[in-house]
Protein backbone atom coordinates (compact mmCIF):
# COMPACT_ATOMS: atom_id res chain seq x y z
CA UNK A 1 0.00 0.00 0.00
CA UNK A 2 1.08 3.30 -0.94
CA UNK A 3 1.17 5.59 2.52
CA UNK A 4 2.83 8.52 0.95
CA UNK A 5 -0.64 10.39 1.25
CA UNK A 6 -0.14 9.46 5.01
CA UNK A 7 3.25 11.67 5.41
CA UNK A 8 3.08 14.69 7.66
CA UNK A 9 3.25 17.81 5.68
CA UNK A 10 3.50 21.55 6.01
CA UNK A 11 0.60 22.56 8.41
CA UNK A 12 -2.26 23.37 5.59
CA UNK A 13 -3.03 26.67 5.13
CA UNK A 14 -6.70 26.95 6.58
CA UNK A 15 -5.76 25.73 9.60
CA UNK A 16 -3.15 28.26 9.94
CA UNK A 17 -6.09 30.85 9.04
CA UNK A 18 -8.50 29.73 11.77
CA UNK A 19 -5.89 29.84 14.48
CA UNK A 20 -5.26 33.34 13.31
CA UNK A 21 -8.62 34.00 13.23
CA UNK A 22 -9.29 32.38 17.44
CA UNK A 23 -6.54 34.48 17.97
CA UNK A 24 -7.23 37.62 16.77
CA UNK A 25 -11.01 36.85 18.12
CA UNK A 26 -11.67 40.00 20.23
CA UNK A 27 -10.28 42.68 17.60
CA UNK A 28 -12.35 41.19 14.57
CA UNK A 29 -15.27 43.22 13.93
CA UNK A 30 -18.68 42.23 15.83
CA UNK A 31 -21.25 41.34 13.30
CA UNK A 32 -24.73 43.29 14.47
CA UNK A 33 -24.17 44.43 18.50
CA UNK A 34 -20.96 45.08 20.52
CA UNK A 35 -21.36 42.73 23.38
CA UNK A 36 -19.79 45.53 26.04
CA UNK A 37 -22.82 47.82 25.44
CA UNK A 38 -24.78 44.95 27.37
CA UNK A 39 -23.95 44.96 30.91
CA UNK A 40 -23.45 41.10 32.29
CA UNK A 41 -26.24 40.81 35.32
CA UNK A 42 -25.33 38.92 38.54
CA UNK A 43 -27.02 35.10 38.53
CA UNK A 44 -26.53 32.38 36.56
CA UNK A 45 -30.04 32.43 34.67
CA UNK A 46 -29.00 36.10 33.68
CA UNK A 47 -25.46 34.73 32.70
CA UNK A 48 -27.02 32.27 30.46
CA UNK A 49 -30.05 34.28 29.36
CA UNK A 50 -27.37 37.51 28.19
CA UNK A 51 -25.40 34.93 25.98
CA UNK A 52 -28.63 33.43 24.50
CA UNK A 53 -29.92 37.10 24.25
CA UNK A 54 -26.85 38.03 22.24
CA UNK A 55 -26.44 35.22 19.53
CA UNK A 56 -30.55 35.11 18.87
CA UNK A 57 -32.19 38.07 19.89
CA UNK A 58 -29.99 41.18 20.35
CA UNK A 59 -30.13 41.16 16.15
CA UNK A 60 -33.86 42.38 16.30
CA UNK A 61 -34.25 43.66 19.82
CA UNK A 62 -32.10 46.04 19.19
CA UNK A 63 -32.29 47.23 15.79
CA UNK A 64 -35.32 49.71 15.22
CA UNK A 65 -36.09 48.49 11.73
CA UNK A 66 -37.10 45.01 13.12
CA UNK A 67 -40.17 46.28 14.66
CA UNK A 68 -39.52 45.02 17.86
CA UNK A 69 -39.43 46.61 21.31
CA UNK A 70 -35.84 48.44 21.84
CA UNK A 71 -33.95 47.43 25.25
CA UNK A 72 -33.33 50.95 25.40
CA UNK A 73 -37.40 51.78 24.81
CA UNK A 74 -39.02 51.91 28.35
CA UNK A 75 -42.13 52.66 26.96
CA UNK A 76 -42.47 50.18 24.46
CA UNK A 77 -41.83 47.53 27.20
CA UNK A 78 -43.48 48.81 30.22
CA UNK A 79 -46.51 47.62 29.00
CA UNK A 80 -45.30 44.49 27.72
CA UNK A 81 -43.67 43.83 31.25
CA UNK A 82 -47.24 44.68 32.86
CA UNK A 83 -48.80 41.53 31.15
CA UNK A 84 -46.47 39.45 33.50
CA UNK A 85 -43.64 36.82 32.65
CA UNK A 86 -45.52 34.12 31.68
CA UNK A 87 -47.11 35.95 28.89
CA UNK A 88 -44.01 36.91 27.61
CA UNK A 89 -42.56 33.39 28.07
CA UNK A 90 -45.14 31.75 25.66
CA UNK A 91 -44.96 34.51 23.10
CA UNK A 92 -40.73 34.27 22.65
CA UNK A 93 -41.63 30.42 22.93
CA UNK A 94 -44.48 30.29 20.40
CA UNK A 95 -43.92 33.55 18.69
CA UNK A 96 -46.63 36.21 17.80
CA UNK A 97 -47.86 38.54 15.49
CA UNK A 98 -47.89 42.45 17.10
CA UNK A 99 -50.87 44.77 16.44
CA UNK A 100 -49.00 46.23 13.36
CA UNK A 101 -48.05 42.73 12.02
CA UNK A 102 -44.73 42.92 13.54
CA UNK A 103 -43.55 39.19 13.68
CA UNK A 104 -41.72 37.61 16.69
CA UNK A 105 -40.87 34.85 15.13
CA UNK A 106 -40.74 31.81 17.60
CA UNK A 107 -37.86 31.07 20.21
CA UNK A 108 -36.46 34.11 18.05
CA UNK A 109 -36.18 31.46 14.99
CA UNK A 110 -33.67 29.21 16.84
CA UNK A 111 -35.40 26.07 17.24
CA UNK A 112 -32.42 24.58 18.55
CA UNK A 113 -33.16 27.05 21.68
CA UNK A 114 -34.18 25.42 24.39
CA UNK A 115 -36.97 26.39 27.12
CA UNK A 116 -34.99 27.02 29.91
CA UNK A 117 -32.68 28.85 27.47
CA UNK A 118 -35.79 31.36 26.07
CA UNK A 119 -37.01 32.02 28.97
CA UNK A 120 -33.67 32.64 30.20
CA UNK A 121 -33.07 35.33 27.68
CA UNK A 122 -36.60 37.21 28.36
CA UNK A 123 -35.51 37.54 31.80
CA UNK A 124 -31.99 38.93 30.91
CA UNK A 125 -34.18 41.26 28.66
CA UNK A 126 -36.28 42.52 30.95
CA UNK A 127 -34.05 43.30 33.44
CA UNK A 128 -31.61 45.04 30.81
CA UNK A 129 -34.58 47.06 29.86
CA UNK A 130 -34.78 48.18 33.78
CA UNK A 131 -31.15 48.11 33.95
CA UNK A 132 -30.18 50.65 30.51
CA UNK A 133 -33.52 52.79 31.80
CA UNK A 134 -32.55 53.34 35.68
CA UNK A 135 -28.86 54.66 34.36
CA UNK A 136 -31.14 57.40 31.75
CA UNK A 137 -32.12 59.29 34.61
C1 LIG B 1 -36.55 38.53 13.73
C2 LIG B 1 -36.63 39.52 14.77
C3 LIG B 1 -36.74 39.06 16.21
C4 LIG B 1 -35.89 38.21 16.90
C5 LIG B 1 -34.66 37.49 16.38
C6 LIG B 1 -36.40 38.17 18.25
N1 LIG B 1 -37.50 38.96 18.39
FE1 LIG B 1 -38.63 39.21 20.07
N2 LIG B 1 -39.86 40.45 19.05
C7 LIG B 1 -39.76 40.80 17.73
C8 LIG B 1 -40.83 41.70 17.37
C9 LIG B 1 -41.04 42.34 16.00
C10 LIG B 1 -41.61 41.87 18.54
C11 LIG B 1 -42.84 42.75 18.70
C12 LIG B 1 -44.07 42.15 18.08
C13 LIG B 1 -45.20 43.12 18.31
O1 LIG B 1 -45.71 43.21 19.45
O2 LIG B 1 -45.54 43.82 17.35
C14 LIG B 1 -40.97 41.07 19.60
C15 LIG B 1 -41.44 40.99 20.89
C16 LIG B 1 -40.85 40.24 21.88
C17 LIG B 1 -41.33 40.15 23.25
C18 LIG B 1 -42.55 40.87 23.84
C19 LIG B 1 -43.66 39.89 23.95
C20 LIG B 1 -44.97 40.53 24.33
O3 LIG B 1 -45.85 39.77 24.78
O4 LIG B 1 -45.15 41.74 24.20
C21 LIG B 1 -40.49 39.31 23.92
C22 LIG B 1 -40.58 38.89 25.38
C23 LIG B 1 -39.49 38.90 22.98
N3 LIG B 1 -39.73 39.47 21.76
C24 LIG B 1 -38.45 38.05 23.29
C25 LIG B 1 -37.48 37.62 22.39
C26 LIG B 1 -36.44 36.68 22.73
C27 LIG B 1 -36.24 36.06 24.10
C28 LIG B 1 -35.70 36.50 21.61
C29 LIG B 1 -34.49 35.60 21.43
C30 LIG B 1 -34.63 34.22 21.84
C31 LIG B 1 -36.28 37.32 20.55
N4 LIG B 1 -37.36 37.98 21.08
C32 LIG B 1 -35.81 37.42 19.26
C33 LIG B 1 -38.77 40.40 16.85
C34 LIG B 1 -37.75 39.53 17.16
Amino acid sequence: MDTSALRNGPIPVPLIAAVALVWLGCAAPTLAVNANTYPELPGPTLKLGREVWLGTCAVCHTDDFSGAPQVTDLHAWQPRIDKGKEILYTQALKGFFGPKGTQMPARGDNPKLSDQEVKAAVDYMVALVVALNSKAE
